[in-house]
């Protein structure tokens, strides 16, 4: 493609984090430095850093990335509430959302910056493509825990959750089966059921409650029950945060309905209720998001990185990285946002699950 060389290229980390989240940063600051003549800045809190003024933007150089494979988070911080076509500020005591993209456009002209890497899940990198229909030269990578964007097989972070929530099922085994309980484990996942599915085949639980396929507490019981029966007195039911029963609502935490929690101790208290199997719940919450990247997730990270510095100074702009069969490759942004990858109900994970004995509580 044909333009301006790029020389100058902009990094950010944006939305909630991950692990893998640094060895993207690692991979672009390599790839661009010492392969591709580049020089790289960071940008501090996501797209927050390009609206506030003050020393959010500075150089990563090889050194200064050094050591940062293992580590979990982002040094460059993170920020899911810094949306700057919505940005939260104070008017007469209120709280408000103004416009800032024009700030955003501006300072990232003012910085000399050829291009800029957005690592950012759905809403990150819906972002990146309102600033690329601006004229904003942008490069995405596909970060979250959920596994929940359509245009790649995998988002690095997932892998790591899924070991994560997979080592908690293990132990809450050990324990169910000393004291003959019912264990609920709600992982997170949003509206996408894959870190449930996924940890509950690897972690051998006997029910998954995901959202795609709303339960039924009547069946989730029978199943436990016919565990008794065969001589089981213990019994582990994976629920997704999102998920809901078949005749009511997702559960929220927050009053304003947007932070999913809170149906684990449903499930809980109805399996109890229904039952009389004495019932305890564990929210693994945030654990999931926190720590080193697994082995695959760093490899991932590292390929997306350095194909995403790669496809900056081929001027692949308004495109993200993705993997495809075992291949990188990019797609427009256009394609990757907006569309969710949910779990289908009829795929190949599923009715594995089914034919292992596990209960989807339909
Ligand atoms: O999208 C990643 C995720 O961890 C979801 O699984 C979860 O619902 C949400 O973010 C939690 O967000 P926060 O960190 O804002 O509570």
């Amino acid at each position: 493609m044909s333009g301006q060389a790029v020389k100058r290229i902009g990094v950010l980390t944006g939305g909630g984090d991950c692990p893998g989240l640094n060895a993207v940063i690692r991979a672009v600051v390599k790839t661009a430095v010492n392969e591709l003549g580049m020089t790289v800045f960071g940008i501090t809190d996501g797209f927050e850093g390009l609206v506030r003024d003050g020393r959010c933007v500075y150089e990563l150089t090889p050194d200064s990335v050094r050591g940062l494979l293992p580590r979990g988070g982002t040094i460059l911080g993170a920020s899911n509430r810094g949306n700057p076509f919505a940005f939260p500020a104070t008017r007469k005591g209120r709280t408000v959302t103004v416009d800032k993209s024009r700030t955003v456009m501006n300072r990232f002209k003012a910085l000399g910056l050829d291009a800029l890497v957005v690592i950012g899940g759905d809403g990150s990198l819906n972002i990146a493509h309102e600033f690329a229909l601006r004229g904003m030269p942008v490069v995405g990578v596909p970060k979250t825990i959920d596994n929940d964007l359509s245009a790649t097989d995998y988002t690095f972070g997932f892998n790591t959750a899924v070991r994560t929530a997979t080592e908690a099922i293990d132990k809450l085994h050990t324990t169910a089966e000393s004291h003959h309980r019912v264990m609920a484990l709600e992982v997170m996942g949003r509206d996408a059921g894959w870190i449930a599915l996924s940890a509950g085949v690897a972690g051998g639980a006997d029910v998954i409650l995901i959202p795609e396929i709303p339960y039924r507490i009547g069946r989730v019981c029978e199943r436990i029950a016919a565990r008794h029966d065969a001589g089981r007195t213990f019994s582990i039911v994976v629920v997704a945060e999102g998920a809901r029963p078949a005749s009511g609502r997702a559960v929220y935490a927050d009053a304003a309905g947007k932070r999913l929690g809170g149906i684990g101790h449903k499930v809980a208290h109805d399996i109890a209720r229904k039952s009389g199997h004495e019932t305890r719940v564990t929210v693994l919450g945030h654990l999931q998001r926190g720590g080193s990247p697994s082995a695959f997730d760093r490899i991932l990270a590292s390929r997306f990185g350095a194909a995403a510095a790669r496809l900056a100074v081929e001027r692949g702009f308004d495109r993200m990285v993705c993997l495809h069969g075992q291949n990188i490759e990019s797609v427009p942004l256009a394609d990757a946002v907006g569309k969710l990858k949910t779990v289908p109900p009829d795929g190949d994970l599923v009715r594995t699950a089914r034919d292992l004995g596990i209960s989807f509580g339909d």
